[in-house]
């Protein structure tokens, strides 16, 4: 009778502990309709005790569009947004975890893989959105710097010698970096003027040749359209680039 009672004793706090972390997680239909979901909760359940319910909506734990991204599946990024319980809390670190992506990438009925837990947030903070107007910008980069560089098909003919094309430098790993700096990388210096980034020229030393003058959203216009140009092709003979 003392062993029971003392057991009660030292398995009530964990009955007690094990319902706070209980919580209730939502998902889209067509993910929950994978099985996805009753392969990974079990198996979280199992290792941390916790009961997890699936509503259809207002959930604790909610998979979707918003929070942070976790796996990849279906065409799309998967979000987990959560309240700041321990349980949901809990199950988004364990998704996280080593042995959470296991279980993520495990999930392959049929042999299909559908969910996979490398999530490229690598490329979003990489490659940046170019929020400038991309026709505009060919326009810009034709009247502006197409007298030097060789911008598309269009002016071809026109680029001066040596002057690298823009789809020679579409193929620098950070050309993003460089065209968004061209104004400070030589030669365009002394004859450049992005309005409210550069200075004046100098009064002793007026650019020699026609000034280049654009503003920054002309810029970004720029970067939005030569985001477009395919780099070029390095193997390929030299004339067609
Ligand atoms: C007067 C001629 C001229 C004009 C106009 C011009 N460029 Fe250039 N640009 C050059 C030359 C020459 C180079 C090659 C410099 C080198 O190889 O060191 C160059 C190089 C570059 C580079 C590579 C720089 C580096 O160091 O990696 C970028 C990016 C660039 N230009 C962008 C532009 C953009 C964008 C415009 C128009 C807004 C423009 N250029 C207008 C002559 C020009």
């Amino acid at each position: 009778m003392k062993l029971v009672s003392l057991l009660c004793c030292l398995l009530l706090p964990f009955r007690v502990h094990a319902q706070e972390r209980e919580f209730t997680l939502s998902a889209p239909v067509e993910f929950a309709q994978t099985g996805f979901l009753k392969h990974i909760l079990p198996r979280f359940s199992l290792k941390h005790g916790v009961r997890i319910t699936v509503l259809d909506a207002d959930a604790d734990v909610v998979i979707g569009a918003n929070g942070i991204p976790v796996f990849v599946g279906l065409g799309t990024v998967w979000h987990v947004s959560h309240k700041d319980d321990v349980g949901p809390v809990l199950f988004t670190q364990w998704l996280l975890s080593d042995i959470g992506k296991r279980t993520i990438d495990g999930f392959q009925p049929d042999g299909d893989v559908l969910f996979s837990s490398q999530v490229v947030v690598e490329e979003e903070a990489s490659a940046p959105v170019f929020e400038g107007d991309p026709v505009k910008g060919e326009a810009l980069s034709l009247s502006r710097c197409g007298r030097c560089h060789v911008i598309n098909e269009t002016n071809r003919m026109n680029g001066i010698g040596q002057t690298p094309s823009f789809a020679l430098m579409r193929t620098f790993e950070d050309w993003w970096n460089r065209f968004g700096t061209f104004y400070v990388l030589n030669p365009h210096p002394s004859f450049s003027q992005v309005a409210g980034l550069t200075q004046p020229f100098p009064a002793n030393l007026p650019p020699a040749i026609v000034p280049l003058e654009i503003t920054q959203d002309d810029l970004d216009a720029i970067l939005a359209y030569v985001a477009t140009i395919a780099p070029a092709d390095l193997g390929a003979p030299l004339q067609s680039q």
